[in-house]
């Protein structure tokens, strides 16, 4: 039969039939043209990857240790790095983390698909911040979950919101899993969450039972001028958390190389289930970081890098408040690739679009971030990419068109 006469459609699972392409990733597949600005791609810059220490680690690596950087390997991670990263949770707060706890994964994405699948059946509910970021709420769409979005304010997530919604939740029946968190530095909104509140978030997970994922990709990515965040909530609480962090922000993203971090039982799973997913993650790559954190090479560039986004968020600021219409509000982040921007409530930011692409700017517009379809009239603007010369015209455009 020729393909044209077989009906996919009913060969496809319920899951598969609802699988639609990720909103931004086809956007930024049409932002090829050079002459686009692009406030859109929340990457890092190509221009804090250390191509030179990177091509001499790697070489070096392959000559050095390729019979095990070549061959398949344990479905947790390189020993070495497991070690490393242990060490890393110590640092973040985690005093008594043990390797047992911590399973490498191919980015953050493969951790918060595993995690998703391992805790959640089809229905179960699991909380999610307003807005928060595609690749999560994708994880836990695969599950099946049903998510039940979150107000979120300059602190981070509403905790008298959070706990109401988990009693609406169960008052109708409804099994509550789990909080979806991207505390320091959110993608997409850039704000971070409270101290008081990190405390408070553990309290409601204990008084409901609930396992918390922390996603934490931006930990390191606070600016040059400011100080570090309050401890993460897996080190108040190492029980309740999920914890996923990632090398793609602070060395490089194509490594896809990544952590979870969870309490020993759940760890075993999420082993097991990466098992299926793809053996391990790759040797090679993982070799690589733990070259990269042995010698000093992450840590070194740590400064340069803080300093470099800081650069960059601080000329989109300052170009925001030169031009951005009157009644327009935004986050003003301590860290991290993003702010977010409100517009009056009569805008549509997918409406505006593509005439912001045609006066050569894009940007992501705000609503399959909210898993309760609203934020019509928002935007997130990534500083990541662009220079900060090209991110002030960016912004004087986009205002313009505002
Ligand atoms: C909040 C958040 N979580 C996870 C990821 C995925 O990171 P990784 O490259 O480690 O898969 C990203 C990437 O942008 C992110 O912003």
């Amino acid at each position: 039969m020729l393909e044209t006469e077989i009906e996919y459609n009913n060969l496809l699972s319920k899951l598969g039939r609802t699988l639609r392409p990720n909103a931004i990733r086809k956007l930024t597949q049409m932002l090829g043209r050079s002459d686009i600005i692009s406030l859109a791609a929340g990457a890092p810059s190509a221009e804090t990857f250390p191509l030179e220490e990177m091509a001499e680690i790697a070489s070096r690596v392959i000559r050095e240790r390729g019979a095990v950087a070549l061959q398949y390997g344990p479905s947790r991670g390189l020993g070495k790095l497991v070690e490393a990263v242990t060490d890393i949770m110590r640092a973040r707060g985690v005093d008594r983390a043990r390797p047992a706890e911590v399973v490498m994964t191919t980015g953050s994405q493969q951790g918060l698909d595993l995690a998703a699948r391992v805790i959640l059946d089809p229905g179960d509910v699991a909380m999610v911040e307003l807005p928060s970021y595609i690749g999560g709420i994708i994880a836990l769409h695969n599950a099946q979950a049903e998510m039940v979005g979150v107000r979120q304010d300059d602190g981070g997530i509403d905790i008298t919101d959070l706990r109401e919604k988990i009693d609406r939740a169960r008052q109708e029946g409804r099994r509550v899993k789990c909080i979806y968190t991207i505390p320091n530095f959110q993608n997409p909104s850039g704000v971070s969450l409270a101290a008081d509140r990190r405390q408070q978030l553990i309290e409601v997970a204990d008084q409901h039972n609930l396992l918390i994922i922390e996603d934490d990709p931006y930990y390191e990515l606070y600016f040059a001028s400011q100080s570090r965040l309050p401890a993460p909530l897996v080190a108040i609480k190492p029980s309740r958390v999920i914890y996923l962090s990632s090398f793609s922000k602070v060395l490089a993203p194509g490594i896809r190389t990544a952590w979870v971090h969870a309490p020993e039982p759940l760890a075993s799973k999420i082993e097991i289930a990466k098992e299926g997913a793809d053996l391990s993650s790759s040797m090679l790559d993982q070799a690589i970081v733990a070259e990269a954190l042995s010698t000093g090479l992450i840590a070194r560039r740590l400064p340069d890098i803080r300093e470099f986004y800081e650069a960059r968020c601080r000329a989109m600021l300052d170009a925001l408040e030169k031009g951005a219409p009157k009644d327009a509000r935004w986050t003003r982040p301590a860290g991290g690739f993003f702010i977010f921007l409100e517009l009056g409530a009569d805008v549509d930011a997918a409406d505006r679009l593509p005439a912001a692409i045609e006066s050569g700017v894009a940007y992501v517009p705000g609503q399959p971030f909210f898993v309760d379809d609203a934020g019509k009239n928002t935007l997130r603007l990534a500083y990541s990419k662009e220079t900060p010369e090209r991110i002030a015209e960016g912004i004087a455009r986009l205002c313009r068109l505002l």
